[in-house]
């Protein structure tokens, strides 16, 4: 496991790169989203919270940066239609896609795996990994459009190696560090798709004060802090990096 923690990104990184990131409205996506932004990108805006998301585009606007879009989708309830109609709005809109950050997730609840309940299991798998797998499958044509794409996916330290109580939350990120494997080896003789998975280790946010609720906050970074190995995979320094896993902390923890 790779990181780039270190990375110093130029200013103008990610000019004219279309990227969207999911689950943008709050913790690391809005800093992830905040970030691309400021180094360039055209970001598209995905999340289920209307409002975070006209929060983070205000931002993006009062800092100067592209003008970015938002696109409300609720992995829960969203249909394939819902994936494909999103990339004929995508293809009208920008006729392409630079970039693919998958970060939105959901925690359930960190619960003995005999007290699991089966509909909060089939929401977090629906959330972290079937919804962003068919909305990949949308979205491929427009990343194919692109002349150096990246597709990043969110993993976690419980999707490498499991831990008790984490049910569904670490199976789905198992599961996303088996089909970033599948996609990238599926991709590889395109040449212009890169598709790696990146964990982000312990940052503070709702969903890290929710899992350990009795940690103090300020001894965790932040997510801005965590942003250059984000930012190193979305741009051309990490061409020829592909079915990578990467850590955006020292320990990865
Ligand atoms: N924080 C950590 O320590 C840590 C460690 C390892 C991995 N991660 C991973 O990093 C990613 C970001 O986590 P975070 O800590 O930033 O969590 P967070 O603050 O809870 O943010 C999660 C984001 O996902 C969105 N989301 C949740 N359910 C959704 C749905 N059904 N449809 C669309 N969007 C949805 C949320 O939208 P709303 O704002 O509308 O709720 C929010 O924007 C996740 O994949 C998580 O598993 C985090």
């Amino acid at each position: 496991m790779t990181s780039k923690i270190d990375y110093q990104a130029p200013d103008g990184l990610l000019e004219n790169r279309i990227i969207l990131v999911t689950g943008a409205g709050d913790g690391i996506g809005r800093a992830a989203a905040l970030a691309f932004a400021r180094h360039g990108a055209t970001v598209i805006l995905l999340g289920r919270t209307i409002a975070k998301l006209e929060k983070v585009y205000d931002e993006i606007e009062a800092n100067g940066g592209p003008q970015p879009a938002i696109f409300p989708l609720n992995f829960e309830g969203a249909t394939l239609k819902d994936y494909h109609d999103m990339a004929e709005t995508l293809d009208k809109e920008f006729g392409r896609l630079d970039g693919l950050l998958h970060n939105a997730g959901l925690l359930g609840r960190i619960t003995p795996f005999e007290q699991y309940n089966p509909e909060l299991w089939e929401q977090v798998m629906q959330v972290n990994i079937n919804g962003p797998i068919w909305m990949t499958q949308a979205l491929l044509p427009l990343l194919k459009y692109s002349a150096d794409s990246s597709v990043v996916f969110t993993s976690s330290s419980v999707g490498r190696r499991g831990r008790a109580y984490w049910g569904a939350y670490a199976v789905s990120k198992f599961a996303t560090e088996g089909f970033v494997e599948v996609l990238a080896d599926e991709l590889e003789h395109l040449g212009n798709i890169r598709v790696n998975s990146l964990n982000p280790g312990a940052t503070r946010t709702q969903m890290r004060k929710t899992a350990y609720p009795g940690e103090d906050p300020s001894s965790l970074r932040t997510p801005e802090e965590i942003m250059p190995t984000y930012l190193w995979l979305m741009g051309p320094d990490s061409r020829g990096h592909n079915g990578e896993k990467f850590d955006a902390q020292p320990s990865g923890s």
